[in-house]
């Protein structure tokens, strides 16, 4: 295999009320419907556009520095590949010199790569969806879509990555996924994944929890002071270590099949901080 695996970062850093990654979604818009899909992509998904608002709010809530991250996903982002190359270059003229990944399935590989190409500071990677490009547990990408992105990685190593196989019970999850047996498919615990801003003008807590609209997830909007959404996300943190991960540990249960099904029986982040500081300060 030409494209190695994507590394991972530290998790939860925060600096000055930013956060060292961000995950901007515009919705689940896809050429393909994986049946595992933990957005429900298809070719019927929604799909809002990136506007100047919505890279504002990212780039009040991100670091700007070279430690920052911005990591464009959906749905599909190729399918709109002059707006993803319009907001490129909005971050660079606005001071993000951070690094940008694109999570694609590769299938439009023409325009991943003028995404890749277009950016001033040579600084936008691409993530490849892991099924779509080896064809375990999806159909594979066309073969000359794959040829030249794997000559494209030749030429400009490190340019395209290739994401992790785990697949996580969340979306349309782990029941029908038809790919290897051997296939890591039960996480107990969760990842703690950098947030999502949506094109929707809504910061939600997780990546792969994006469609559901649970108020466990919800961080603010793109009107929201950038401290109240770093304290939301490190709230949401604290909750899933003290309240999600106990509950998941006590049911047996994986940790993205807490979040995708028991969320009513458990109280929000908010909630459950309120009380923590109710027994902290001795009045109850
Ligand atoms: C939701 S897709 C969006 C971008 C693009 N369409 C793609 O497939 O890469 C982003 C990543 O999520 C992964 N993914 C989708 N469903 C998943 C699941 N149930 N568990 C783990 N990862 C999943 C995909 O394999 C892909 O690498
Ligand atoms: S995993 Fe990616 S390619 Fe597959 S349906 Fe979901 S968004 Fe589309
Ligand atoms: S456990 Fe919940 S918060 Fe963590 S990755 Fe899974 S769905 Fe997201």
């Amino acid at each position: 295999m030409t494209f190695k695996e994507r590394q991972s970062r530290d998790r939860g850093v925060i600096e000055n009320n930013r956060l060292m990654e961000l995950h901007l979604y515009p919705g689940n818009r896809c050429n393909r419907d994986c049946d595992f899909c933990t957005v429900f992509g298809s070719p019927k998904g929604e799909y809002l556009e990136y506007t100047a608002d919505h890279l504002d709010a990212a780039l009040r809530s991100v670091m700007l520095h070279e430690q920052g991250a911005l990591k464009f996903y959906g749905g599909e982002p190729t399918l709109d590949h002059k707006n993803v190359i319009w907001a490129i270059a909005y971050l660079r003229s606005s001071a993000f010199t951070g690094a940008i990944v694109i999570y694609s399935n590769g299938i439009r590989a023409d325009q991943l790569i003028q995404i890749l190409e277009s950016d001033p500071l040579h600084n936008t990677t691409a993530s490849l969806n892991y099924s779509i490009t080896t064809g375990d547990g999806a159909p594979q990408m066309p073969i000359p879509s794959l040829q030249r992105l794997e000559a494209y990685e030749e030429i400009n190593p490190g340019a395209i990555a290739i994401g992790h196989p785990d697949i996580v019970d969340s979306g349309r999850g782990v029941d029908p996924f038809t790919g290897e047996e051997t296939r890591p498919k039960v996480n107990s615990q969760c990842p703690h994944c950098y947030p999502v801003l949506k094109s929707d003008g809504q910061f939600h807590a997780c990546p792969f929890a994006i469609e559901n609209n649970a108020p466990h997830f919800q961080l603010g909007t793109i009107d929201s002071d950038p401290a109240a959404i770093a304290q939301n996300f490190s709230n949401f943190f604290t909750w899933l270590d003290t309240v999600h991960q106990p509950y998941a540990e006590a049911h047996n249960l994986p940790a993205c099949t807490v979040c995708w099904k028991h969320l009513a029986e458990l109280p929000t982040p908010q909630a459950a901080q309120a009380d923590a500081q109710i027994l902290a300060s001795g009045v109850v």
